[in-house]
């Protein structure tokens, strides 16, 4: 499973990296607006600094909603840099770009998807990524997994080569949980990639041998 980092603090960014186990970068307007990111200038400039660190797909979110606007900004996104994936939402004008950008072989990333309904017509426009939004949907009372799991067999029953990102992951069981179903790809906050190396008896056995090695030195 590809892990990519849901964030656009570029000081994040850099620590996942470092790591040497991170593939992509997803990014949204409202983590652009936490980092203080604002304007159309700014917003680009912080794409490309963000495909300078990392050498893997980057989302980066159309603002029109409407079809016209939608391919003027895909297209001027996706000339910044080979790595730009454009991020367009599930709605029908979004379908519409989605089909569009994938005549040009341009990739898309088909956001806000909350049903398989909208995941089925993701792939069939032949969006490269569908973000079903699982934390999203945990929120409301539904199971998000189940969705990942149905988007899953639906996908495999007739080869759509759509990747399955899971995005909206609050925590590491969603990222292991997205693993066991067969997601293609996680997008989560750094948290929840950290949160993987956590084992109380990794820290433990390790403090051990550090103890053992000190008695005969
Ligand atoms: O990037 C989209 C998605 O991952 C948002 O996550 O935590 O705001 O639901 P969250």
């Amino acid at each position: 499973m590809k892990f990519f980092i849901d964030t656009a603090n570029l000081e994040q960014i850099k620590e996942a990296q470092a790591l040497g186990i991170l593939d992509g970068v997803t990014t949204n307007p409202s983590l652009m607006a936490k980092e203080g990111i604002t304007g159309k200038a700014n917003i680009i400039q912080h794409y490309l600094d963000i495909c300078n660190i990392v050498d893997g797909p980057v989302s980066a979110e159309v603002i029109a909603t409407d079809y016209d606007g939608m391919i003027r900004e895909g297209e001027e996104l996706a000339k910044l840099h080979k790595n730009i994936v454009v991020k367009i939402p599930m709605i029908k004008e979004g379908i519409k770009a989605i089909s569009y950008f994938t005549s040009k072989g341009i990739k898309t990333n088909c956001t806000l998807v909350f049903s398989v309904g909208q995941a089925l017509l993701a792939a069939k426009a032949g969006a490269t990524y569908v973000s079903p939004f699982l934390g999203r949907l945990d929120d409301v009372s539904t199971d998000g997994l189940r969705l990942i799991e149905d988007i899953r067999l639906i996908y495999d029953n007739y080869m759509y080569e759509t990747q399955i990102l899971a995005a909206s992951i609050r925590h590491t069981m969603h990222i292991i949980k997205c693993a066991e179903i067969g997601s293609d790809v996680m997008t989560g906050p750094l948290s929840s990639i950290n949160g993987l190396f956590k084992h109380p008896l990794t820290d433990s056995g390790l403090e051990q041998f550090l103890a053992d090695y000190n008695k005969g030195n």
